[in-house]
Parts: structure tokens; sequence; C-alpha cells
């Protein structure tokens, strides 16, 4: 590590070290405490992330200056806003702050959530892309999951911090979370460097849906991960999961709840259609035949072409015989 990455790292850290010190030992930083807690948050969690607060007041600059730290490397950490006069300002106010750690547990960014509703800011607000910080390629937790993902020989992908922290509050270790942005390769290369299965277990609304369906389709043309989906009840996500069944039931559902990327797929292309009509019927079928001619087992096959069958009262033989049509046509 060359020496200015060295401090811009330890300028992180000294952050971090303050926003959490300000979280959890000062009266500034009740309210956040209390949003935590109030979210299911224990102080263990709290410390294993350590989680903070950036008040209203400034707090970074003052603190840095007292210090005499560098100002270029103060513009360069992405903690501070410049203005028009090159002065700079404390980025992050009033949230509750998430470090995130790269994959050598180095503090390098983060991400603030407001801890009250405010309509016209974002609910997260992440650092800018620096030397240290690339979000493309961070996944976030992977330095603390990674002993867990090797020993449970299986990583869980989330959508927000905020399922990661909860999965971890109810012993469940080996999850990770993308930046909120969709997967990228980066990522993808990282996670099959360290193992070969993968869960996907985003948010059970629409967007989450649609974030399933282009992460499988990444994860396929890029990776030979053996693939799962874990399915959420409609409009949860794995957080609000725990919150509302417990810890047993959140790691119960992480099981039970696993799906082969198909059956996803399958379900995905009925969402949000009334299939109550032949044509809409037909149409469904026309863009399953693509996805059933790529099972391999038998057995498998047959057993989508009966559920099929069955629920549309087609003749299991006409299915047969287009599913053979599409395998000519993909030839
Ligand atoms: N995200 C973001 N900026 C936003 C909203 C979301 O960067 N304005 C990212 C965050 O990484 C967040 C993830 O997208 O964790 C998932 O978004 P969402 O499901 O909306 O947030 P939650 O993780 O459920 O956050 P919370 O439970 O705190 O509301
Ligand atoms: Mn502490
Ligand atoms: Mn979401
Ligand atoms: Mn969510
Ligand atoms: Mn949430």
């Amino acid at each position: 590590m060359d020496s200015k990455t060295s401090q811009l790292i330890d300028l992180q850290e000294q952050a971090a070290k303050l926003y959490h010190h300000i979280l959890v030992n000062t009266e500034a930083g009740e309210p956040a405490l209390n949003y935590l807690h109030d979210r299911g948050l224990t102080d263990e969690t709290i410390e294993t992330y350590q989680l903070g607060f950036a008040p209203s007041q400034r707090l970074l600059k003052p603190f840095f200056d007292q210090h005499e730290s560098d100002y270029q490397l103060l513009r360069q950490s992405g903690l501070f806003i410049e203005n028009a006069e090159g002065e700079l300002r404390d980025r992050f106010t009033e949230r509750a702050m998430f470090p995130l750690r790269n994959a050598s547990g180095h503090v390098v960014a983060f991400s603030g959530r407001l801890i009250k509703k405010a309509d016209d800011q974002p609910k997260y607000l992440n650092s800018p892309e620096t030397p240290l910080f690339n979000k493309s390629r961070l996944l976030f937790n992977f330095d603390l999951a990674r002993p867990a993902i090797r020993q449970a020989g299986e990583v869980t992908l989330f959508e927000g911090y905020m399922d990661v922290i909860s999965a971890t509050q109810a012993g469940v270790n080996n999850g990770i979370a993308s930046m909120g942005t969709s997967l990228t390769t980066e990522q993808i290369y990282a996670i099959e460097r360290t193992t070969d299965k993968l869960n996907v277990c985003y948010d059970g609304d629409e967007p989450g849906q649609r974030a399933i369906s282009r992460a499988l389709t990444l994860l396929g043309q890029h990776s030979h991960l053996n693939l799962s989906v874990i399915q959420l009840p409609e409009g949860q996500d794995p957080d609000e999961y725990r919150r509302a069944h417990g810890d047993e039931a959140f790691r119960q559902m992480l099981t039970t709840a696993k799906e082969p990327p198909l059956q996803f797929n399958l379900r995905f292309l009925r969402r949000n259609r009334a299939l109550d009509t032949d044509s809409e019927q037909l149409d469904y079928v026309n863009q399953i035949m693509p996805l059933l001619a790529q099972v391999q087992e038998p057995v498998e096959l047959d057993m989508y072409l009966n559920q099929v069958a069955n629920e549309f009262h087609i003749d299991k033989a006409a299915l047969q015989a287009q599913l053979k049509q599409t395998q000519r046509d993909s030839a």
C-alpha cells in the first residue's frame, strides 16, 4: 500500500471512530441510537459494524483541522463537499453512518441513512468515488463474511446493508450486499474466487424481483456459480421479514424458500399477468418454452411440463411437440 493510500484509509478510519463515538457516547447521538435500537439492532451489532452518527453541526472539518490534516488529502477523501471558494464542509449530516470496508477490512467509504423522513433527500447517501472507493467493486460485508462463506460453502447476496446486518444478528454470517446498484461483473468475479454457490435474496417487491432476474442473467453469463433464489413474501425485504417473524423463522426461511433459477423465472414471467384469456396463456407458454428447452434432466422437465399442462389445461403431447420445435429452432 503506498503512503497516500494508507493516509486516505487513516482518514476514513478516524472518521468512522468519530462517528461511532458520537453515536454511542454523546447526547447528540441519542436520536440515531434510538433509531437503530427501534430497528432491532443490538449494541453488539452496532459495535460489530462500527455504526455511527453524523450530527447536524460540523464535525469532521474542525476535528481534522485540529490534527493539521493535509488539505489535498481531505479534498480527496470524499468526506467533504467543496464550495466555489475551495472551502470544505462535512458531506454527511444528520445521518446514521455505515462504514464501508474493502475486502481487507479497511474503511474506504461511508453510506449515511436518514433517520427522519425528508422528501427532498435520498434515503442513503454514499461517498463519491475516490482513489479508495469504487462502487462497482465493493461488496458490503465481504471482509467479515468470508470465513463464514467458506465454512457454509455458500454466500447469500442481499440488496441492502440493513438486510446483511439483520441477517448477522440472526446468526447468519455469510451475507453480503452489492452497493444498491445492480450487481457488476467485478463483484461476481470476487464472489467466484471465494465460493461456488450463491443464493440471491433480494426484496420481495417489484424492483427486487426485476433485480433478481437481471442478476441471474448476469451471473449465468459471467460465472459458473451454482445459483438459487430465496423468495420472500410479496412486498417484504429480508430485514422486515426477520423483524416480523423472528431470528429462528428468518433462518428457516433462508433454507426452505430456496428455489432453482428456472422456477423463479417461470414465476417472474407470470408476475403482473392475469393469464385468464387464451391469448395471454399462449403468449406465456411461448415465453417459457426457451427456458424449458434448457432443462437437461428428463424428470425435471417432465415435472414442469405437467405443471403447465395441468394449470392451463393444455395437452401435454402438444407442449412436448412445441418444445421439440423450440429446440430445433435454437439448434
Ligand atoms: N440505496 C441507495 N440509495 C437510495 C436507496 C437505496 O444507495 N436512495 C441502496 C442501499 O445500498 C440500500 C439498497 O439500495 O441498502 C436497497 O434499497 P432499499 O431496499 O430501498 O433499502 P433498504 O436496504 O431496505 O434500507 P432500509 O431498510 O434502511 O429502508
Ligand atoms: Mn465502540
Ligand atoms: Mn429494495
Ligand atoms: Mn429493502
Ligand atoms: Mn429494508
